[in-house]
């Protein structure tokens, strides 16, 4: 077994730092509501205060009449959105998540009834504390485990089947247990912002908080009924998003609606209150496991449900249960997935969505199972190893997964690990470990880049992509330094504008490998055209400015464009990662520490060692909120969300975070691109809160099945 220490990236790793890292610190990173453009007013949102119903009638003169109020938008004199009208008599599905300020419906607390404009912020704000509405009220329903028998089938598939159903009844040791993913709330510290601006009737500026400008684009072209080239989206820098920002919501539209209206700019920012009912979460789910196995720890059966909540006007579905059928070798694999419609707003993606939630029960219950079978939960995992695809038979394009147990086993010190739980006791803390693991498709999508080559020996890479944080631009100029033989300096990669080359949007972990290659062929392109203009006997690396003077041409380029999908027809194409957690926990106050973490991640060749450190770390801190603390709570009976802040809402703080390991198997994958590299954007979370659950049972004895771990569930 190659040593762990090769493969550790610690915080002061080698490897080149962000090329925005500058920008960013010293606050000249531009973010969307940072953009000042001629005759800028400010609008601000009011929300329904009931959860169902209907809108009676609303009161906004006193807010029209408000000092700087330019206007009040409500469903009752809001321009109509094309896009959400009834075509041919049958109404469309809404683009914009809702159709916003479209009648009088009320189908979540919070839900946007009013937009109040006005010259400054504080006026907008004052503005919208006066618009008061009646309405007519409707029992609401925003409690998924006392629903879940009206739970329906999702579109499509919502169970499968391999072998034999429930097989794990029959065998010797098993496990069947339930438990509970809260919902849990994207909170990047960049609120959801946009300016919107009509440039002329049919032609539209954003600036926009988005993970995909040429998916946005698309959206508000169809919305407005506008040329895409009409709509021009910008999103520079975006500050977090973990999937929040992957579809277009009804903030944006409000936006666009009002400045039309005042035929000005209008800028747009959610409040963090807003960010809870406005740009998605990750569904709470209800879910049962049950596995069989045999005396020497084979798995006989797993069986998965799951129920998952969803708004009563849109169906949002994910995959929770795709970790029973893919992770392990086991023949006979049942699983079943149901929504649930609540009166409340509609999910979407979060980082790792579904397999994040599937695989705290499904790594959670093998960690159940390892105890009654007395068998280490690595050599559990080891004894049921899928050598090949178990759903689909094919080989893997590259798995290297078993590397990944071992390195971290090594760093965490897993052989001080006690079987035996709450046996293990150091200056009063109880003391435990725990491993969970996770996967994720890697994906591949198409993606153009323009690369043109000055004379000054620069290069300047153009792509539409955007960079929620990852550091795509770094890993792409790595890409680009690397093929073309120049240093990285040398390199500008400009993204997040929709009128630069089509890239598919950030999200499911794939934008190093679309992107990526595309800036790999091109990079190979450009350097085919020097060749060219060289002629025979030309170097592999030439000097490209002298070429381009002897030559008198001010720049060379080219524009390339990609295919994605490669090899999915013959390969299964997954990242893989394992996480290794040591916890204390404190067995009078039930608070449990993170004293250690070695997260490993199975994606391929590393291309940027410094950002994949950091995409690894933010993943397991996102997991450890995951385990210990995020959870958005509802009173039911208001159906309102009660802890829609930073004081009530907790995510880990510095404090609450130790020193995080990342390592990596850093083996190129042969299939999936020229890099060979794989995601790790949704791994680096995936597995991570089962991890720390298991951990905390080994060191405490207390299984808390129902997340978040508060000391409430861990007490004595
Ligand atoms: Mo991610 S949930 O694909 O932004």
């Amino acid at each position: 077994m190659k040593k762990a220490i090769d493969s550790i990236m610690p915080s002061s790793s080698a490897g080149m730092s962000r090329i925005d890292g500058r920008l960013k610190v010293t606050g000249a990173a531009k973010y969307s509501a940072e953009y000042t453009p001629a005759g800028l007013t400010y609008g601000v949102l009011v929300g329904s205060t009931i959860t169902k119903g209907s809108i009676t009638s609303i009161d906004t003169k006193a807010a029209g009449q408000a000092p700087g109020v330019l206007a009040v938008i409500t469903h009752l004199n809001a321009p109509k959105v094309p896009g959400d009208q009834p075509e041919g008599g049958k109404p469309v599905p809404p683009k914009g998540a809702f159709k916003v300020f479209y009648d009088d419906k009320i189908y979540y607390n919070g839900q946007p009834i009013a937009l109040v404009i006005a010259d400054t912020f504080e006026r907008a704000l004052f503005g919208a504390s006066l618009v008061k509405a009646q309405y007519h009220t409707d029992k609401h329903i925003t409690n998924l485990p006392d629903n879940r028998s009206n739970g329906f089938p999702p579109r499509g598939e919502g169970t499968y089947k391999r072998g034999t159903e429930d097989a794990w009844k029959a065998a010797p040791f098993k496990v069947e247990q339930e438990y509970i993913v809260p919902t849990v709330t994207h909170n990047p510290m960049e609120l959801h912002a946009i300016i919107a601006n009509w440039d002329a009737d049919n032609k539209l500026s954003v600036w926009d908080k988005t993970q995909g400008v040429k998916g946005t684009q698309e959206d508000l072209a169809h919305l407005f009924k506008l040329p895409v080239e009409n709509v021009q989206v910008h999103s520079q820098f975006v500050g977090g998003a973990f999937g929040s920002a992957l579809r277009t919501w009804p903030h944006e539209v409000a936006a666009i609606i009002g400045a039309k209206v005042v035929k000005k700019p209008v800028k747009l920012v959610l409040s963090r209150a807003d960010m809870f009912t406005s740009v998605g979460y990750r569904p709470f789910t209800w879910q049962k496991i049950a596995i069989g196995a045999t005396a020497d720890g084979k798995l006989t059966g797993i069986t998965h449900e799951a129920a998952g909540q969803t708004s009563s006007y849109e169906n949002f579905t994910e995959g929770p249960t795709g970790v029973s059928q893919n992770l392990y070798a086991c023949p006979n694999v049942n699983t079943k997935y149901h929504l649930v419609a609540l009166d409340i707003a509609t999910p979407t993606w979060m980082r790792g969505p579904g397999e994040a939630t599937g695989s705290f029960a499904l790594e959670s219950a093998l960690d159940e199972l390892s105890y009654s079978l007395k068998l280490d939960p690595v050599e559990l995992r080891l004894r049921n190893y899928a050598e090949k695809d178990p759903e689909s038979g094919k080989p893997f394009s590259s798995k290297f997964l078993n590397e990944a147990y071992q390195l971290g086993a090594d760093h965490i010190g897993w052989s001080e690990r006690k079987q035996e739980p709450a046996s293990v006791k150091k200056d009063g803390w109880l003391v435990g470990y725990g491993m969970a693991g996770g996967m994720f498709g890697a994906y591949r999508s198409g993606a153009t880049i323009r690369a043109k080559m000055n004379t000054d020996g620069s290069l300047l890479l153009q792509s539409a992509v955007s960079d929620i944080g990852p550091g795509t631009g770094t890993a792409m100029v790595l890409i680009a330094s690397e093929q073309m033989g120049i240093p990285a300096e040398k390199i500008r990669f400009e993204m997040g504008d929709s009128s630069l080359p089509n890239a598919p949007t950030q999200g499911g972990s794939a934008t190093t490998a679309s992107v990526g290659s595309a800036v790999y062929q091109a990079c190979a392109d450009l350097k085919e055209k020097f060749q060219k203009l060289i002629g025979n006997g030309g170097t592999d690396k030439p000097d490209y400015a002298k070429v381009l003077k002897e030559h008198n041409l001010p720049s060379l380029e080219v524009v390339t464009e990609t295919g994605g999908g490669n090899g999915m027809e013959k390969y299964a194409m997954n990242s893989w990662s394992v996480h290794f957690v040591k916890v204390l926990v404190n067995p009078a106050t039930g608070v449990v520490k993170i004293d250690k973490v070695a997260c490993v991640a199975d994606s391929g060749h590393i291309i940027s060692p410094k950002t994949a450190r950091s995409q690894v770390v933010g993943g397991a801190i996102g997991g450890i909120g995951m385990a210990l603390m995020e959870e958005s709570i509802i009173d039911h009976r208001y159906g309102r969300y009660i802890n829609n802040n930073f004081a009530d809402y907790h995510v880990p703080v510095n404090a609450d975070i130790p020193q995080i390991d990342a390592l990596f198997v850093n083996k190129p994958d042969p299939i999936i691109n020229p890099m060979g590299a794989k995601g790790m954007a949704e791994i680096a979370l995936i597995g991570m809160a089962a991890a720390v659950a298991n951990a905390v049972y080994n060191a405490s004895g207390k299984r808390v099945r129902d997340l978040p771990i508060t000391p409430d569930k861990v007490m004595a």
